[in-house]
């Protein structure tokens, strides 16, 4: 069976490092994974007034989810975090939640990739993803890690992944994270 993996970019910037990342674990996925990038920059701010009756948006957002077997985020550090985009996909998508742990994200598998052009890999924002999707109820691979640093030596101009260490950690991680996703939804 082909497993869905949903991949989140956790920028919207045009040139983002993070979303050339989710391209090209895209590309050395394997041939069992129906590989999908979701859109999140259409989101707006989430109000807790609007989310009731759900918008049009967050219904269709769901509704692409509900196949999915896991999540693969790639995500940047802002300020030592994981950014508002995302976090605001990741809230207005886990309502309703009651009791806690039962919203759209539960039982959906993580993967987290940290990048920056910076040194440390964004640590910091992989860890407090971490911390925002347990809660969610979200299992989450936990070994290996990801943290690409000084990602602009990484692409080529057109946005290619071109480091050879950074490929093969990439079919590391696709291997182990994989094994995860079958042994959850086994
Ligand atoms: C508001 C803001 C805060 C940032 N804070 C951090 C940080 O804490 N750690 C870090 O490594 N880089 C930080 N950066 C630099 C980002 O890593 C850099 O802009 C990166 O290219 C953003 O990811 P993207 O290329 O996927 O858009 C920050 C950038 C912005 C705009």
């Amino acid at each position: 069976m082909k497993k869905i993996i949903l991949g989140i970019s956790g920028s919207l910037r045009k040139e983002s490092y993070s979303t050339k990342l989710l391209k090209a674990f895209g590309e050395l996925a394997p041939d069992d994974v129906d590989f999908r990038i979701a859109d999140i920059s259409r989101f707006p701010v989430f109000n807790q007034d609007d989310e009731m009756p759900e918008p049009d948006f967050l219904v269709k957002f769901k509704e692409m989810l509900k196949p999915v077997h896991g999540v693969l985020f790639v995500t940047p550090e802002h300020n030592r975090s994981f950014p508002a985009a995302l976090k605001n996909v990741l809230d207005w998508v886990s309502r309703p939640q009651v009791p806690a742990g039962t919203g759209s994200w539960a039982g959906k598998v993580a993967g987290i990739a940290g990048i920056t052009p910076y040194t440390l890999g964004a640590v910091s924002a992989v860890m407090h993803l971490r911390q925002v999707i347990m809660f969610l109820n979200m299992p989450v691979l936990q070994q290996p890690e990801f943290y690409l640093t000084f990602a602009e030596n990484k692409f080529d101009r057109d946005g290619k992944l071109v480091d050879e260490n950074t490929k093969e950690h990439i079919r590391k991680f696709w291997k182990e994270y994989l094994a995860l996703v079958d042994k959850i939804n086994s």
